[in-house]
């Protein structure tokens, strides 16, 4: 097969490649996962699935075999795909993602796709507005992957991004420099270094409790963007603490939250002085954000 096969180790049996991703799917891992994680050993197009099952019969070499077995280990070990292949799509955009970010989730676009519906596009025939000087701002932008989105859907908006991790900016800023997108960075704690107001905030921040069991799972992903508090909530308080004082006339404030979060969100967010607050579901029902106007 490819010019990474080698022999064998001396008692080693070679695996064909179907052998192979049945091995990873005893592991547990899915198979999709498996699929990536053996093109990428193989050095081939990370989509390229097609190409695994045309070859499904070819033998792999002792070293692709052994570099194979350490990705999957890794994977069966609760890595998160995207970091092990250093890449993920975010609404359609290609992010190179690693342990320094949060690996951006499906749930999230929940958030971008509500943020969009609030930012009127331009008209198809090119005409003079989308609105072009909109202010937006991303609150705990990680990889940038909303930042990111929101400034490819809406290219005449201004789009600002904030993290309180030099470590994530650097993440968001190569990936905004590779993207071509302009959107600007800050460095701060939530607002506390931000100047001016915006048309429209939005922010995942974190939200797991503290003790929560499930924090175990996310262990390969940055505890400074999972956790919040004892009840999760301590980012989303902060966050709406400060952001009215940084919105337009009409601003909205959107917040991503827990599965379990959104009345006391919403709640938070109307003590705040917010009007029209209301909650979205995502693909699975769950509501996932909420969000409230400032008049
Ligand atoms: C749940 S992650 C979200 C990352 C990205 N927006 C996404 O959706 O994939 C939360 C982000 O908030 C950042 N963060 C945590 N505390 C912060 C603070 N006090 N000020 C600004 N950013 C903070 C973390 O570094 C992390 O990147």
């Amino acid at each position: 097969m490819s010019d990474r096969s080698a022999q064998p180790g001396p008692g080693e049996e070679r695996r064909t490649l179907a052998q192979s991703l049945a091995r990873a799917q005893a592991l547990g891992l899915e198979r999709i996962d498996a699929q990536g994680l053996h093109l990428l050993a193989l050095g081939r197009p990370l989509h390229d699935r097609a190409w695994l099952i045309a070859h499904d019969q070819d033998e792999l070499g002792a070293e692709v075999q052994a570099h194979i077995d350490a990705l999957l280990q890794r994977r069966a070990a609760g890595e998160p795909q995207a970091y092990i292949t250093g890449h993920k799509e975010f609404f359609g955009l290609p992010l190179q993602v690693d342990g320094r970010v949060l690996d951006p989730r499906p749930d999230t676009e929940t958030l971008v796709e509500w943020a969009l519906e609030l930012i009127p596009a331009a008209p198809a025939d090119g005409g003079p507005t989308e609105a072009p000087d909109l202010q937006l701002l991303d609150l705990g932008t990680g990889s940038g992957a909303i930042a990111l989105a929101l400034q490819q859907q809406r290219p005449r908006a201004r789009v600002t991004a904030v993290d309180a991790s030099h470590a994530a900016l650097d993440v968001a800023q190569a990936n905004a420099r590779r993207l071509n997108l302009p959107v600007r960075f800050i460095h701060s704690d939530w607002l506390a270094g931000v100047h001016g107001r915006f048309d429209l905030i939005v922010s995942n921040p974190p939200y797991i409790r503290a003790d929560d069991p499930h924090l175990a799972a996310l262990r390969h992903e940055p505890l400074q963007a999972l956790a919040s508090g004892q009840d999760g909530l301590d980012d989303i308080r902060a966050i709406i603490a400060q952001a009215p004082a940084h919105l337009q006339p009409g601003g909205w404030l959107l917040l991503e939250h827990g599965y379990d979060q959104a009345q006391a969100v919403r709640d938070l967010l109307t003590q705040a002085g917010g009007q029209r607050v209301c909650s979205r579901h995502d693909l699975a029902g769950i509501e996932r954000c909420s969000g409230a106007q400032w008049a």
